[in-house]
């Protein structure tokens, strides 16, 4: 009986932490996939800057990049990844789950429309910045300010 209680306290310790790491594996894929977006985001400003010449295909390469982890990144939200691996993801994502999963489809849905109007370097300067746009406007309301 001992003995039981013994095995079933290891095995329940055993699982929890099992659930800590997988809650701390889908915060990290979270958190790599948005150093993804600031990855793809880096050459388009750098174009918009004048500082690296304007270049359609890493246009587009980015917008798809954008596009493809605006589908993706709700799904990294789930309940109980609120805390841990240094989440900088604020509680009103839970609190507010679909005006937070609208924001994640009108980007997904900017950079795609975005994708077919970019054709030349004055549409993209004319088109680009608003679909950035929306990276701020997020952050500003779900995530935490770091140092
Ligand atoms: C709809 C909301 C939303 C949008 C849109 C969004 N982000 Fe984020 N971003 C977040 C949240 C929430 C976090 C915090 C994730 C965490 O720490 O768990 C985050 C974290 C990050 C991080 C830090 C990742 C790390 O190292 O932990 C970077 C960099 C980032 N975002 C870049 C971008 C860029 C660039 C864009 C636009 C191209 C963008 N994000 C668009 C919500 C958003």
């Amino acid at each position: 009986m001992i003995r039981g209680i013994f095995v079933a306290a290891v095995l329940a310790a055993g699982l929890s932490s099992v659930a800590a790491l997988a809650q701390n594996n889908t915060i990290a894929e979270r958190q790599q996939l948005m150093k993804g977006l600031a990855q793809a985001g880096r050459a388009p400003g750098a174009m918009m800057k004048g500082e690296q010449a304007f270049d359609l295909a890493a246009v587009q390469a980015s917008l798809k990049t954008f596009a493809e982890t605006a589908k993706k990144a709700p799904s990294l939200f789930p309940a109980g990844t609120e805390t841990g691996n240094d989440t900088a993801a604020l509680p009103k994502v839970w609190s507010d789950k679909a005006d937070f999963e609208a924001k994640w489809a009108k980007f997904g849905a900017d950079a795609e429309v975005a994708q077919a109007s970019i054709k030349d370097e004055a549409s993209f300067k004319a088109n680009f910045t608003g679909v950035v746009r929306a990276c701020g406007g997020c952050h500003e309301t779900y995530r935490a300010k770091k140092n």
